[in-house]
């Protein structure tokens, strides 16, 4: 008899988008007339830079020709990418890294969602509350956590709530953890941590040889200055963190597929005897074993965007969201809606008017504005009486979706 991996039962039915793209299919069905606007998933509409689409087509003709055509390339990422993202993304920022602590990969989602089988599965785990499910449920899966409480909490699972009395800042854990995922900008409700902030967490795992998961995936929405853009930037952080970018949200991958993962050589786990291992060869061991690298063709695409005119087209892409955000932001502000994010992240997060739940007001706003949004219960029990939409919309979209919900929401 084979037996299967239960911890798999202990998850709810669907992954929340699965979950979220069921309920408007059904509404599709029942109404066929409706004209729907998605402001629900955070996928991107603007092309892919020109710079990108210029290189892609170059490497396309390169494989056609036997002098020039590539097969495997090096499961870590070829030299020509890697090389451009430490000179770009981190010694500009006077951050030292060396070509092997970068992992290309072919998404954050990926990376994030395996990380953890370098792990023990005795580790214990802090997410903050929201969060993106995939931090959560991949640990579920791993067998890490007890099963879901009544309460909407996983048992063995130390959740870190983030909300508006707290201005979107996790508290401690009171017990110690191992393992802690700190998103930032954060997904789901746009905020950030500042750059002290961020050192207590530093801090706090150094004193508590703990590791931080940190996902930066909206790294590039960040406008103001003291938010950092890499953790790295915090003083012996690299000791303490694992740090995931990609190329999704920053220049419309999330269909092209390449994002990277950074594992320092000097960042520690330890044995059940206490010998301390560095994560990086771990790491790489598991990267070369199951994943056989991302294609050619992609990663000339992903290199194209740190050329001038790459980077000036993904500057404009990111505005045009931010601008989006700003629309959003401000139109539910003048509803009187409380409002957060957008500033620096392209997400909207805001409080469901009268105390109304987090999925009947996603109900709500599809029936009467037909706009899909993400009910901020589907990202964990703190998120319940918040709602999120994002600004990676059309502009035509965004402003006909703030337009319906003013003029057709009944609050
Ligand atoms: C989201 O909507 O939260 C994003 O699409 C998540 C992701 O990038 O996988």
């Amino acid at each position: 008899m084979a037996f299967l991996n239960e911890n798999y039962l202990k998850l709810p039915g669907s992954y929340l988008f699965a979950e979220i793209a069921r309920r408007v299919n059904h509404f599709k069905e029942e109404n066929p007339e409706a004209d729907i606007i998605r402001l629900g998933i955070g996928d991107v509409t603007r092309p892919l830079p020109q710079a990108s689409i210029e290189a892609m087509h170059k490497a396309v003709d390169e494989m056609a020709s036997s002098d020039t055509f590539r097969g495997y390339g090096p499961e870590q990422g070829y030299a020509f990418l890697v090389e451009k993202i430490i000179a770009h993304d981190y010694s500009s920022r006077g951050i030292q890294l060396g070509t092997d602590e970068v992992f290309v990969s072919d998404g954050s989602k990926s990376d994030v969602a395996n990380i953890q089988e370098i792990f023990s599965s005795d580790c214990t785990v802090a997410i903050t509350d929201p969060v993106y499910p995939v931090y959560l449920d991949t640990n579920v899966m791993a067998g890490r956590t007890g099963t879901l409480q009544e309460d909407g909490r996983f048992a063995n699972v130390t959740y870190l709530p983030c909300n508006a009395e707290n201005n979107f800042i996790p508290s401690f854990p009171k017990e110690r953890v191992d393992m802690i995922y700190l998103c930032c900008p954060n997904n789901p409700t746009g905020t950030t941590l500042s750059k002290s902030e961020l050192k207590k967490w530093v801090d706090y795992a150094k004193a508590n040889k703990s590791i931080i998961l940190f996902d930066s995936a909206y790294e590039s929405y960040i406008r103001e200055a003291d938010i950092p853009h890499s953790i790295y930037e915090i003083e012996g952080a690299k000791e303490v963190a694992i740090e995931f970018r990609s190329f999704s949200k920053t220049a419309g991958f999330t269909g092209t597929r390449c994002a990277y993962t950074v594992v320092p050589k000097e960042l520690m786990a330890y044995t059940k005897s206490g010998e301390a291992h560095s994560l990086n060869p771990l790491w790489n061991r598991r990267h070369t074993t199951k994943f056989n690298g991302v294609p050619y063709i992609i990663q000339r695409g992903a290199e194209a965007i740190f050329s001038e005119a790459g980077q000036a087209q993904v500057q404009e892409t990111i505005d045009y969201y931010m601008e989006n955000a700003r629309i959003i932001r401000e139109g539910l502000q003048k509803m009187g809606l409380s409002v957060f994010g957008g500033v620096n992240a392209p997400y909207i997060w805001l409080k469901t008017p009268a105390g109304i739940d987090s999925w009947g007001f996603f109900d709500k706003l599809l029936n009467e504005a037909n706009i899909v949004g993400t009910p901020g219960a589907g990202f964990g029990p703190s998120g319940e009486g918040y709602f999120r939409l994002t600004s990676f919309g059309t502009r035509e979209n965004t402003i006909r979706a703030i337009e319906r919900i003013q003029t057709r929401l009944k609050v």
